[in-house]
């Protein structure tokens, strides 16, 4: 299997992988009911952010993870959409079509999330799901944590390894990082705040994880 380095620091591919695949993921992760997923997470674990808070989904793809938080977050908030890929980014601001109320909330931009266009210290809260695949773990880690104010938060959700995170791996080209390596380098930078597992019985719990962390 071909694993899909998206980009070093200092280079990204023109592009992505995802600005072939957009379409397939986007129609892949309607159908499994990642969406109602998340709302669920979110219910039962509310944001640590409040109004005006601005936040980061790095790696937003389709922007499924962006508009359950908009979703989630009922207050005026300032979040950043990015993604690599150019296809994704445009389909996920189609997307916001249908929250023509929430539109002020967000701005979309393509982007290295290992180069990322913020300054030190500026964001409340990163989000992050299945995107760091793509990059050494450690230099994602490290340049997402640089962007977040101390006291800030992460919430990366992780694909667990496993045999549907293989076929995953196959179908999307990434590389899921071992769940030990992943704590080890979160807490480099961060205090964890809770580990979840997402219930067996929906197919996000076939795959991914959450973790939440703090900036210290
Ligand atoms: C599996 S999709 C996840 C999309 C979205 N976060 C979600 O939860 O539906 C991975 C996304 O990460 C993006 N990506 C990969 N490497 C990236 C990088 N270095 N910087 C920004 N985005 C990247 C891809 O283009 C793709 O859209």
């Amino acid at each position: 299997m071909e694993y899909v380095l998206t980009a070093t620091k200092t280079e990204a591919r023109a592009g992505s992988y995802y600005d072939r695949i957009a379409r397939l993921y986007d129609l892949t992760f309607k159908v499994n009911g990642y969406g109602r997923s998340l709302d669920q997470y979110f219910a039962n674990h509310p944001l640590p952010v409040s109004r005006g808070a601005r936040i980061l989904d790095a790696g937003c793809g389709t922007g499924l993870l962006t508009l359950a938080l908009l979703r989630a977050i009922r207050f005026p908030v300032s979040i950043t959409a990015l993604d690599l890929s150019s296809t994704s980014v445009a389909a996920a601001r189609k997307s916001l079509y249908y929250s023509p109320g929430r539109k002020r909330d967000v701005t979309f931009t393509q982007g290295n999330l290992l180069c990322l266009p913020f300054a030190d210290e500026s964001l409340d809260l990163v989000v992050t799901a299945g995107a760091l695949e793509y990059v050494p773990l450690a230099d994602g880690l490290t340049e997402l944590a640089r962007v977040i104010a101390p006291g800030g938060h992460l919430l990366h959700l992780p694909v667990h390894p496993g045999l549907i995170g293989v076929f995953l791996e196959i179908l999307f080209r990434f590389k899921s990082h071992p769940p030990k390596e992943v704590k080890d380098k979160t807490e480099r930078h961060f205090r964890i705040v809770h580990q979840y597992r997402f219930p067996r019985r929906e197919a996000i719990g076939w795959s991914k994880t959450a973790i939440l962390a703090q900036k210290v």
